[in-house]
C-alpha cells in the first residue's frame, strides 16, 4: 500500500467560464531553424504553415552545419540546418521580450550526422544561469531529441545557452517560442518542463499549429487497454487552455467498460515533482437516463475530485494546484466510474509536466543589460566567455569580472577588467550602471575622448584603472579629482605629454596613478627626473622619499620612459645562471654572439644567451646596451627579462619563444606543419610592428641592424616576435643617418646601400624586412647558388616580369592563399628591397599595408565559409514528410 503522507492535491476546474482568447496567428512565434544562412532567409514549412527564419540575429557565435542528405526526407525543414558550438563552454542565444511574460518554449536537437563523426553528441541545455535538462538523443536522424519548457520570463531578457559537459560538440536544430496565457499553467515557483502532451484518436499522429495556436505538440496516445472515442460536432474550448478541436473531439474510454481509466508515469528523480492537466468534455450524445459519472484518484489513495461529470461539448480541465510528489518517482491515476453512473470515464487530452525549480538567481537586470550594451558598444563579441548570465553559474563567470553573491538576492558586478581588449571610442556611459563596482581597469586600449564625471558617482568604485589610452583627453573632471583627493578612489592614468626633439613634436605615454594632488605633483617630479636628472634616477627617487610621493606607482609599460625599472634586480649572478639553466643542460640554438640555453626564472621560461668573450663588446658598451634593453618592451619584441655580468661571464636573459624562429617554421621542422597563408600574414603583420616601435615608437629610436626570418620567433600561440635587436647600438636621434665604424648584419638580409656607404638608417631594416617578406611568401631561400638568379629579390623581381605570380608563391600552400593580398605582399617586399633607400616605404606604411593583406585573408575565410554554407541549403526541396517528435 503506497502512503502519501500529507497529501494535499485538489484537482481545480477550469472551464469555459473565461473569455474565449481569440485564435492567435503567428506574428508573436519566434521560430529559428539554427544555421540557416544567409541570415536573412524564411521559408514556410509545408506540413506545418510556421514560418521559420534564421538564428544569427539571436546569438554570435557557433558554427553552421547540416544534416547528410539522407536524413532530409524524414525531417521537417527546420531541422535541415544546424548551429554547433566547438568553442567555449557555454553559448547563448538571446531574446529581448517582456519580464513576467509566460512562453512554451522549446528546442530541437537532430544529429543526422552532420559533423560526420557519427558519434551523438551529449550536452545540457540551460535557461539563464539553471540548468535545463541534460540533452540525450537517440532514434530518429540517428540522435533527436525535443525538449520542451513553459516558463515564466523574470527579466526583460531570456537567455537559452548550450552547455558542453565532456568532449562533444553542443548544437541545437531549432528554437521556437510561443507566447502562453499568463493565467495557465501556474505554479507555485519555478518553470514547468514538459513530460507527456497526448490524446487519443488513431489519426493524425500528432497535433500541433495551426490547430493548436499555442503550437503545443500533442501526441497520439493508443494502447490495448482503452477505445477511441470521436465526435464530429465543434466542442466549445473556449477555457483558458485553449484546447485544439482535434483534440478535444476525441476521447479515450476504457475497452472494458467496467474498468477504470488510469494512466501512470514515472519520473527519473524520486525527488522530482510534477504537475498534471486533464481536460474533459462529453463528446457522445446521451439517451436520457444515461449518466457518465466518475471519481478521480489519485496514487490509490483517495478522491482527488468527486462525481466529475464531463460537461457536453464543452473542455473542462482539471489541475494540480500544488506540485505533485511521490516517494518512489510513481505518479498514477484512476478514473472509476459511480455508482450511478452508466457510462464509463473518459479523457480527451491529458499534459505532464515535471517541476523545475529555478534555483540560482540572475544577475541584477540593469547589470546584465549593461554588460550586453558594453559587450556591443566596444565589440567584444569575440570574448568565448561573454554568454549567457555574466555572473551565474559561477564556473561559467564572464572573463575579467568578479562578483558578489548576496544571499537570496542578485549577485552584483563588482570588478571589470577590461585591459588590453583593443577598446575603441569613448568610454560608455553603461559602466556607471555597474553601482557596486570597485574595480574597473581599461587600461591598455585606445580608448578617446573625456574622462566621464560620472565616475565620481560610483560610490564603491575605489580603483579606476585607465593607463595605456593614448588617445584619452586627461583632464580630471572636478568632481572626480575631489574622490581622489578625499582618498576614496585611486585613479591610474596615462598621461600623453609632447615632447619636443630637434623641433619635432612626438607623443610620448607617460604612466602615473593619480592618487591625489600630490601624485599629480609628483608625476612632474618624475618627468623633470627623467629629462634632467635621467641618469641619477634612482637616488632621486629615494631622496624625495615615501613621504612626498607615497602614491605614486610608474607601471613598466612604457619601457622608455621607465625610469622604476632597477636594473640591479634584473642582474644575476653566473651561480644563478648556472641554476636556472641546470648546469646548462638544453641547448636551444647557436646565435651569432653565442650559445642560447634553456633556462626557468620567477617560474617562467627563458633562453639564456651566454655571450662569447670574442663576440662581447666592450664591458661598459655591454651595460649601457643592456640597461637601454631592459626598459624595451613591446608586445612584439623578444623581451630581456635580465643580464649576467658576473666577471668574465656575461648572459642575456630573454623571455622562451617555444615555437622557435620563423625559417624553421617555414621549413616544416617544426611539428612539419606548413604555416597557413593567414599564419604567414600574422606573423608579418606581428614582425613588422615590433620593427615600427623600434624605429619609432621607444626611445631612443633604434635600428635593428639584423632583420632575418631566424630573428623572428614563435611563442606557443604562433605569435611573433623580433629577436636579437639587442645587439644593435643604439640609434641617434640628432641625425638622420649616422656612419656606423662596423658593417653589422646578415648576408643575403644586407642592405646594398648600407654596405656601400655604411651610411645607417632605419631603412636598412625595411631593406632586411623586404627580403623576410619575400621568404615568407616564396619559402626559397635568401641565397641559393643553384638558382638561375642566386638572390631571392632578383629572382622573384625576374620572376614578376612574366606577371607569373602562382610560381614564386610557396607551392606548400597549394593555392590555398588570397591572390590579391599574395600581389600586395609581393609588390610590398619589392618596394621594401628597392637598391634606393629613399625609395623604400617606412614601416609604419609597411604594417599598414600588412593590416590590409590580413584583412584581405580573413575576408577570403569569411567568403569560403559563406560559400559553402550557401550552396549547402537546397531552398527547392519541399517533400517533407512525417516529423514525430516525441514528448519525454
Ligand atoms: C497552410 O495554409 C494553406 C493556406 O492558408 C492551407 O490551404 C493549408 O491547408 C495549410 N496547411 C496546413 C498544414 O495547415
Ligand atoms: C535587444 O535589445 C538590444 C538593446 O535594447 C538591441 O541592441 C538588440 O539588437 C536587441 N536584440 C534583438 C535580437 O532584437
Ligand atoms: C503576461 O504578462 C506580461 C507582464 O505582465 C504582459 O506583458 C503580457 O502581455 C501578458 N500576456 C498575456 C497573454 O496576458
Ligand atoms: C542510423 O540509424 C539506422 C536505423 O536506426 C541504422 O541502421 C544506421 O546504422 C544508423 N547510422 C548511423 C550512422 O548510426
Ligand atoms: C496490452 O498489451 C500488452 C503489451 O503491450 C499486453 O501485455 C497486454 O496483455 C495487452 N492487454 C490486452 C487487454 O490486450
Ligand atoms: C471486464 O472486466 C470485468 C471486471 O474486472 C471482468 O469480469 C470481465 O471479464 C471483463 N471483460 C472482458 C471482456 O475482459
Ligand atoms: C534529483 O533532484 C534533486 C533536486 O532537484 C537534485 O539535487 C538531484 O541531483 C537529482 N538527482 C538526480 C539523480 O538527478
Ligand atoms: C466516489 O466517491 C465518493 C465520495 O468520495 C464515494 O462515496 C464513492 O464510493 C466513490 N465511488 C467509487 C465507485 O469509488
Ligand atoms: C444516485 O442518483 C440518485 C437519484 O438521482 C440519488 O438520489 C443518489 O444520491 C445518487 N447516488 C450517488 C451515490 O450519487
Amino acid at each position: 500500500m503506497k502512503s502519501i503522507h500529507g497529501f494535499l492535491l485538489f484537482l481545480t476546474i477550469a472551464n469555459g467560464i473565461f473569455e474565449s482568447v481569440q485564435a492567435q496567428d503567428q506574428s508573436e512565434f519566434i521560430s529559428l531553424a539554427c544555421g540557416l544562412v544567409p541570415k536573412s532567409t524564411t521559408f514556410t514549412e509545408k506540413t506545418t504553415n510556421i514560418t521559420y527564419k534564421s538564428d544569427a540575429n539571436y546569438i554570435d557565435s557557433g558554427l553552421v552545419g547540416r544534416i547528410r542528405d539522407e536524413y532530409k526526407p524524414l525531417l521537417q525543414q527546420q531541422a535541415w540546418t544546424l548551429r554547433s558550438f566547438p568553442d567555449g563552454k557555454r553559448n547563448c542565444y538571446n531574446f529581448n521580450l517582456t519580464a513576467k511574460s509566460k512562453y512554451l518554449i522549446r528546442g530541437t536537437f537532430i544529429y543526422g550526422n552532420y559533423d560526420g563523426l557519427n558519434q551523438i553528441p551529449k550536452f545540457d541545455i540551460h535557461i539563464g544561469p539553471n540548468k535545463w535538462t541534460s540533452i540525450k538523443m537517440d532514434g530518429i536522424g540517428n540522435g533527436s531529441a525535443i525538449h520542451e519548457m513553459i516558463h515564466v520570463l523574470t527579466q526583460d531578457r531570456l537567455q537559452i545557452c548550450l552547455v558542453k559537459t565532456g568532449e562533444t560538440t553542443p548544437f541545437i536544430s531549432s528554437l521556437e517560442l510561443r507566447p502562453l496565457n499568463n493565467n495557465t499553467y501556474l505554479t507555485q515557483s519555478g518553470s514547468l518542463i514538459g513530460f507527456a502532451r497526448v490524446f487519443f484518436s488513431p489519426t493524425p499522429s500528432f497535433v500541433r499549429y495551426d490547430e493548436d495556436f499555442h503550437d503545443r505538440i500533442w501526441i497520439r496516445h493508443l494502447h490495448n487497454e482503452s477505445v477511441p472515442i470521436s465526435t464530429d460536432l465543434l466542442v466549445d474550448t473556449g477555457n483558458l487552455y485553449d484546447v485544439p478541436q482535434a483534440v478535444a473531439k476525441t476521447a479515450a474510454v476504457p475497452a472494458n467498460a467496467s474498468q477504470p481509466l488510469s494512466f501512470d508515469w514515472t519520473l527519473d528523480n524520486i525527488t522530482a515533482q510534477s504537475y498534471v492537466y486533464m481536460h474533459f468534455a462529453e463528446i457522445q450524445t446521451l439517451k436520457d437516463g444515461e449518466i457518465r459519472e466518475f471519481n478521480i484518484t489519485y496514487n490509490g489513495g483517495k478522491n482527488v475530485y468527486s462525481y466529475f461529470r464531463p460537461e457536453k461539448l464543452e473542455i473542462t480541465t482539471l489541475f494540480s494546484q500544488t506540485a505533485m510528489s511521490s516517494p518512489d518517482g510513481n505518479f498514477s491515476f484512476s478514473l472509476t466510474m459511480t455508482g450511478n453512473s452508466t457510462l464509463p470515464p473518459l479523457l480527451n487530452g491529458l499534459e505532464i509536466y515535471k517541476a523545475l525549480d529555478l534555483l540560482e538567481l540572475e544577475t541584477d537586470q540593469d547589470e546584465v543589460s549593461a554588460m550586453v550594451n558594453i559587450k556591443t558598444t566596444y565589440d567584444l563579441s569575440k570574448k568565448v566567455s561573454w554568454q549567457g548570465d555574466p555572473c551565474i553559474p559561477q564556473s561559467y563567470r564572464w572573463e575579467g569580472l568578479n562578483c558578489s553573491y548576496p544571499d537570496s538576492e542578485p549577485p552584483r558586478i563588482i570588478s571589470l577588467n577590461l585591459a588590453e581588449n583593443k577598446l575603441t571610442g569613448s568610454i560608455t556611459p553603461e559602466i556607471s550602471k555597474l553601482t557596486e563596482l570597485i574595480e574597473l581597469d581599461l587600461s591598455k586600449n585606445d580608448l578617446s575622448g573625456e574622462i566621464p564625471a560620472f565616475f565620481a558617482d560610483m560610490k564603491l568604485l575605489k580603483l579606476l584603472n585607465l593607463s595605456g589610452n593614448l588617445g584619452l583627453d586627461s583632464t580630471i573632471p572636478d568632481s572626480l579629482q575631489q574622490r581622489i583627493n578625499s582618498k576614496s578612489l585611486t585613479l591610474i592614468l596615462s598621461k600623453a605629454v609632447t615632447v619636443t626633439h630637434n623641433g619635432k613634436s612626438k607623443k610620448v605615454p607617460m604612466v602615473v596613478i593619480v592618487a591625489s594632488v600630490a601624485g599629480v605633483f609628483a608625476l612632474l617630479v618624475i618627468l623633470a627626473i627623467f629629462f634632467v636628472l635621467k641618469r641619477k634616477y634612482e637616488k632621486h627617487a629615494k631622496a624625495s622619499g615615501p613621504t612626498s610621493v607615497p602614491t605614486v606607482i610608474v607601471e613598466n609599460e612604457t619601457p622608455s620612459f621607465n625610469p622604476s625599472i632597477v636594473t640591479k634586480e634584473r642582474r644575476i649572478t653566473y651561480p644563478e645562471v648556472l641554476n636556472m639553466t641546470n648546469n646548462f643542460e638544453r641547448v636551444l640554438g647557436k646565435g651569432g654572439f653565442g650559445t642560447v640555453y634553456h633556462g626557468n626564472f620567477d617560474d617562467a621560461q627563458v633562453a639564456v644567451k651566454m655571450l662569447s668573450h670574442s663576440s662581447a663588446q666592450g664591458y661598459k658598451e655591454f651595460k649601457a646596451e643592456v640597461e637601454l634593453l631592459l626598459r624595451v618592451h613591446h608586445r612584439y619584441l623578444v623581451g630581456l627579462v635580465g643580464y649576467c655580468d658576473d666577471g668574465d661571464n656575461l648572459a642575456l636573459i630573454y623571455e622562451y619563444m617555444a615555437n622557435g624562429d620563423l625559417r624553421e617554421n617555414m621549413l616544416g621542422k617544426r611539428g612539419g606543419r606548413v604555416l597557413t597563408w593567414g599564419n604567414r600574414m600574422k606573423i608579418a603583420v606581428e614582425a613588422a610592428q615590433g620593427l615600427e616601435y623600434l624605429h619609432n615608437g621607444c626611445r631612443p629610436l633604434m635600428v635593428h641592424r639584423d632583420v632575418k626570418s631566424t630573428n623572428i620567433l614563435l611563442n606557443e600561440h604562433s605569435g611573433a616576435k623580433l629577436a636579437d635587436f639587442g645587439l644593435s647600438r643604439s640609434f641617434p636621434i640628432d641625425g638622420e643617418c649616422h656612419v656606423s665604424t662596423v658593417v653589422a648584419g646578415t648576408p643575403g638580409y644586407l642592405d646594398p646601400e648600407y654596405y656601400k656607404t655604411n651610411w645607417l638608417s632605419e631603412k636598412s631594416d625595411v631593406y632586411s624586412f623586404g627580403v623576410v617578406l619575400l621568404e615568407i611568401v616564396t619559402n626559397q631561400p635568401v641565397i641559393d647558388k643553384t638558382r638561375e638568379i642566386p638572390h631571392i629579390s632578383e629572382w622573384v623581381g625576374f620572376m614578376l616580369t612574366n606577371g607569373d605570380l602562382k610560381s614564386i608563391v610557396d607551392p606548400k600552400l597549394m593555392g590555398d592563399y588570397d591572390t590579391n593580398g599574395a600581389w600586395k605582399i609581393v609588390e610590398l617586399a619589392m618596394a621594401c628591397v628597392n637598391p634606393s633607400s629613399k625609395r623604400r616605404p617606412t614601416m609604419a606604411h609597411v604594417v599598414m599595408e600588412l593590416n590590409e593583406c590580413v584583412a584581405l585573408e580573413n575576408a577570403r575565410r569569411q567568403g569560403s565559409e559563406d560559400m559553402y554554407t550557401r550552396r549547402s541549403v537546397d531552398f527547392s526541396h519541399t517533400s517533407a514528410s512525417e516529423f514525430s517528435p516525441r514528448a519525454r
